[in-house]
């Protein structure tokens, strides 16, 4: 396993990610600005543009969609966005995610098409949903691609020759994953270079431990992509106990680590994990976003580590 030797680093280079980790070959920074709940902001296409400088120059110059977040509507707001000031597509990292069909009353979406919802991860679809994205986002390419889901009926060696055909065409730059298992994902890694596992993970959601997922993504030097790094938001709930108790933990930490918030500390529990992980803020708050690169300076100790980790379970590690 790679020692825990960038803590040492400046935070400037510890944004950027490890020079043999795939996403930081794309230029992504360790935080990336997460875009599901775009939506819910209520921002128009000159209001995304402002937030969108505002993460730049934080050093946030990457920016996670999937095609169904607001049922397409999110990729093309973000497509408007970049039309007002076509500046910022070169200065930025689109990743982008397909797979999922959500069926039913959605005309407009590309996960349309009969009442289920259900996943799809044939070639054809996957080529399709890529081609709707980038008509949305207003782009001629991702920078990465993932599958959101994986299908039941999924044929791994189908996907990496669809995966490979949409890199070699020029339509994404690097293909990845999203919420595999262990097996899956080491199933197909071995077919085609995935760039990234994007996955769940926080002091409410620590599957990706207790699967090894982790350990064995630190082990091929792929590094995870962590989505609902607060659980959601859960962290900021007053009525949940684990979430108060978290939440204490973490600002009694703030002091010690000279933290300019307890939300630093949130994000520096997430970047001590093994494999160099990416970090997907959820919020509209710069605040947050400031948080989580402060984070990338914080170096927890394990005992304090493990204390947040205790105060999510509500017991002590066996
Ligand atoms: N691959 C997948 O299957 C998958 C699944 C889910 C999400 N994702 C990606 O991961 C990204 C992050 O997920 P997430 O949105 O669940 O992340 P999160 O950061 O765990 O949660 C975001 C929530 O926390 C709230 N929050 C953040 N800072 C706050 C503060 N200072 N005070 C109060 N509330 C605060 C936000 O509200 P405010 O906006 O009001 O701050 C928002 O509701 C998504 O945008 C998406 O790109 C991927």
């Amino acid at each position: 396993m790679r020692p825990f030797t960038e803590m040492e680093k400046s935070s400037e280079d510890r944004l950027s990610g490890e020079s043999t980790d795939a996403l930081a070959k794309l230029g992504m920074p360790r935080v990336v600005a997460g875009m599901w709940r775009v939506c819910d902001w209520r921002m128009s296409a000159g209001e995304l543009v402002d937030f969108m400088h505002r993460c730049i120059e934080l050093g946030v110059t990457a920016f996670d969609h999937a095609d169904i977040y607001g049922r397409g509507a999110v990729e093309s707001l973000f497509g408007e966005a970049l039309a007002l000031d076509p500046s910022l597509r070169g200065r930025m990292q689109i990743v982008s995610k397909a797979g999922i069909r959500l069926g039913a009353s959605s005309a407009a979406s590309p996960a349309g098409e009969g009442p289920l919802k259900y996943y799809d991860s044939s070639p054809a679809y996957l080529r399709e949903a890529v081609e709707q994205s980038l008509r949305r986002l207003g782009t001629d390419h991702l920078d990465l691609f993932l599958i959101h889901r994986p299908d039941s009926l999924m044929n791994m060696d189908d996907i990496a020759l669809a995966a490979q055909s949409l890199v070699e065409q020029g339509k994404i730059r690097a293909f990845g994953v999203s919420n595999f298992s262990v097996r899956q994902f080491e199933l197909l890694h071995a077919r085609t270079a995935l760039a990234t596992n994007q996955i769940e993970f926080s002091p409410f959601a620590t599957g990706a431990l207790d699967s090894d997922m982790l350990a064995v993504l630190a082990q091929a030097k792929v590094s995870p992509m962590i989505w609902s790094p607060l659980g959601g938001g859960r962290l900021f709930s007053a009525t949940d106990e684990a979430a108060r108790r978290v939440r204490g933990v973490m600002a009694g930490l703030q002091q010690k680590y000279g933290a300019a918030s307890w939300l630093a500390i949130a994000y520096a529990w997430i970047f001590r994990v093994p494999g160099a992980p990416y970090v997907i803020v959820g919020s509209r708050r710069l605040d947050s976003v400031q948080a989580a690169v402060d984070g990338l300076r914080i170096a927890l100790d394990r005992q304090d580590w493990y204390a947040i980790l205790e105060a999510a379970r509500g017991r002590p590690v066996p």
